[in-house]
């Protein structure tokens, strides 16, 4: 029996319009259910809407509607969104359904029963736009939210604690015994140490004259149940809960949330989980934050991305392939008007698209249209070897979320196809005695474009659906069946078709250029050595000692020197390094340095740099790398 797979996205608020960050999760989250059911799993993919709570009844106040109402119509936004970005969703939840609220109740009185939730008094420090109380540590000048910069309010009342402190061991354990938990690692490591800490008993519960739009405790008909127990429920009632149905799914293999949320579903819920007597979840992964020309995306700046226009402007496929093509999925990413347009041109639109077009246009040319196999296949070893290696390589990449990875393993395997041609010429081999290859060129480039198809399929569903028909196949098949020159034949492409269209600057109007420098809404670096890498990766880096030969100034350049090292290879090296501030050309010439030797060659000040040398910079003093003893030049550091 196939393998289940259940995967969540965070439900979202609709006291707003859908954005781009709800956009980032739900892609990333369909572009995984795709995935693994092209491995064969059977997938369950919930997403929905979490639609209680003050911040939906203040905003529907404000309106002059019911928060019904307001719930209502943006639900529908987010449900017209999913469709137009062709998401596959299996279930689509909002709290307010009858069986969600039911859910709630019923896990609540289980913790009750347990001993878990006491009565008491709560004071302090409210942000409703995060539906959080805030301890005054985390503010800034005295109540005001730093992430929503308002206000907070000061709140004094009765309420139902659940008791949390009751399972800072218990969670740590947890944690110890599933290492895999929470990514990426270091966002583990915060997780970890905010418990470490100990943690205090949370309020659950709101009264019921304050909030109103909430579900009513099961165990005070005064009070209504806090948002966030609610909202995290939906991962349980989604599949069923109560009823046994459910364990056919949970525990959910994966949670997809964004980093904001991540406290929430890594400490609290599985603690929740434990409380009810339910299994926590298997993994949480917690991505990063888009950024939009390098700020921050606010309603007050007026660079809010409204998905619904990108779309229309750029298509669907574009706008999802930009999104994961650059970025590491788990660090923050910023959307410029340069990248799209690189991205969408450089490699949708001259890379990918016009590879289809070139292929199927030869197969009408030269053999109207029918594709077979033949003995004559020129460069079957090294393709068959290459599809090996990217299949193989793609596969262990999306495992590990490495998205933008896999997409640059499967542009590299379109470059080949592209390289393909223009080696072949097939142009020149229509001709007697040349006919035999030809037929075996065909048939190789349309196996490729099966192949490509399925590489592509997961992140640019809709296109690639239509890839498929101009190619000619009829479906796809499981990945782990993908092999090499295993096309059908006879075979007959389909109807060509441009599969991407050119996009200008003018389409690029929605991504808002704010003027000034981004201050302190930087991007969240992430922090260095917590993650660890295999042998095998850090041995792709060659670093080799050098000689310095020959130092030359470059005109008009503050920074750069033109190096020439020996790193006793048949010819000295030129490479161009940023040192010039920091030493002069006798102090230079003759030292030893460390070179990364396979660095790919860059121009810099229109010389080509073959190669870097390694320096360490703690702002006040610059060291070059050197070698403490004189070892020959050329030698391997490793
Ligand atoms: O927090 N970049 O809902 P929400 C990337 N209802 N992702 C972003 C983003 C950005 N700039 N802005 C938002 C809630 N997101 C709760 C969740 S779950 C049981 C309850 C994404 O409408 C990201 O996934 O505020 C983030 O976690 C989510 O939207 C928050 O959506
Ligand atoms: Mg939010």
């Amino acid at each position: 029996m196939a393998e289940k797979f259940f995967l969540t996205t965070p439900i979202y608020y609709v006291n707003g319009q859908p954005h781009l960050g709800h956009a980032y999760t739900t892609v990333a989250a369909d572009i995984i259910a795709r995935l693994n059911r092209l491995m064969g799993k059977k997938v369950f993919f919930l997403t929905g809407t979490d639609e209680h709570g003050l911040k939906i009844q203040q905003t529907a106040e404000k309106l002059g509607i019911s928060p019904k109402e307001l719930a209502d119509k943006n639900a529908n936004r987010f449900k017209e969104l999913w469709k137009i970005l062709n998401i596959s969703y299996d279930r689509f939840i909002r709290t307010t359904e009858t069986a969600h609220v039911e859910a709630v109740k019923y896990i609540l009185q289980k913790c009750y029963e347990k001993g878990d939730i006491y009565k008491g008094h709560y004071e302090g420090w409210y942000c409703v736009g995060c539906e959080e109380f805030k301890t005054e540590k985390e503010l800034l000048e005295g109540n005001v939210c730093p992430i929503h910069k308002k206000p907070c309010e000061y709140i004094k009342e009765e309420t139902y604690y659940f008791r949390l402190s009751r399972y800072t061991d218990k969670l740590l354990e947890f944690y110890e015994k599933n290492p895999q938990f929470v990514k990426p690692e270091y966002r583990f490591n915060e997780v970890k140490e905010f418990v470490k800490q100990g943690l205090k008993d949370i309020s659950i519960t709101r009264p019921r004259n304050r909030v109103k739009w909430g579900i009513v405790a099961p165990f005070d008909e005064n009070q209504t149940v806090y948002v966030w127990f609610d909202a995290l429920t939906n991962y349980l009632s989604g599949v069923g809960y109560p009823s046994p149905e459910y364990r056919e799914w949970w525990p959910a293999d994966l949670h997809l949330v964004g980093k904001d949320i991540l406290r929430f579903h890594a400490v609290y819920w599985p603690a929740f989980l434990m409380s009810a007597g339910e299994e926590p979840p298997q993994q949480i992964f917690a991505h990063g934050w888009w950024l939009v020309e390098g700020h921050k995306i606010s309603k007050s700046l007026g660079n809010v991305i409204d998905p619904f226009v990108a779309v229309k402007k750029i298509g669907v496929d574009p706008f999802r392939y930009i999104l994961f093509r650059e970025t590491p999925f788990g660090e923050d990413g910023n959307l410029t008007r340069e990248r799209v347009l690189n991205r969408v041109n450089g490699e949708l639109v001259n890379e990918i698209g016009n590879l289809y077009s070139r292929v199927v246009s030869m197969a009408y040319r030269y053999t109207e249209g029918r594709v077979e196999k033949t003995d004559a296949l020129p460069f079957a070893g090294e393709y068959t070897q290459l599809t090996g290696e990217v299949l193989g390589n793609y596969l262990k990449l999306v495992e590990e979320f490495k998205f933008h990875k896999a997409l640059e393993e499967t542009l590299r395997f379109a470059e080949f196809l592209n390289r393909y041609i223009d080696l072949t010429k097939p142009w020149e081999l229509n001709k007697e005695g040349k006919k035999e290859i030809l037929k075996g060129v065909l048939y190789l480039l349309t196996d490729g474009l099966r192949i490509l198809t399925h590489l592509l399929f997961p992140f640019i569903p809709t296109s690639m659906e239509r890839a498929l028909k101009v190619v000619g196949l009829e479906g796809l098949q499981n990945f782990t069946g993908l092999k090499p020159l295993s096309l059908k034949t006879p075979h007959r492409v389909g109807k060509k078709e441009n599969l991407f269209r050119r996009i200008t600057e003018k389409d690029l109007t929605f991504i808002v250029k704010v003027e000034g420098k981004p201050g302190e809404e930087k991007m969240e670096q992430k922090p260095e050595g917590t993650e660890f890498i295999e042998f095998a990766e850090f041995q792709k880096v060659v670093l080799k000692v050098g000689e310095i030969l020959q130092v030359e100034e470059i005109p008009k350049s503050k920074k750069l020197y033109k190096l020439t090292v020996d790193l006793g290879e048949e010819k000295p090296r030129t490479i161009v390094a940023g040192i010039k501030p920091y030493y002069t050309p006798e102090e230079l010439r003759g030292k030893k340095v460390i070179v990364v030797a396979n660095l790919k060659p860059k121009k810099l000040m229109g010389i080509e740099s073959q190669g870097m040398v390694l320096a360490a910079n703690d702002g006040e003093n610059f060291s070059l790398l050197t070698v403490e003893k004189s070892v020959k030049n050329g030698t391997r550091v490793s």
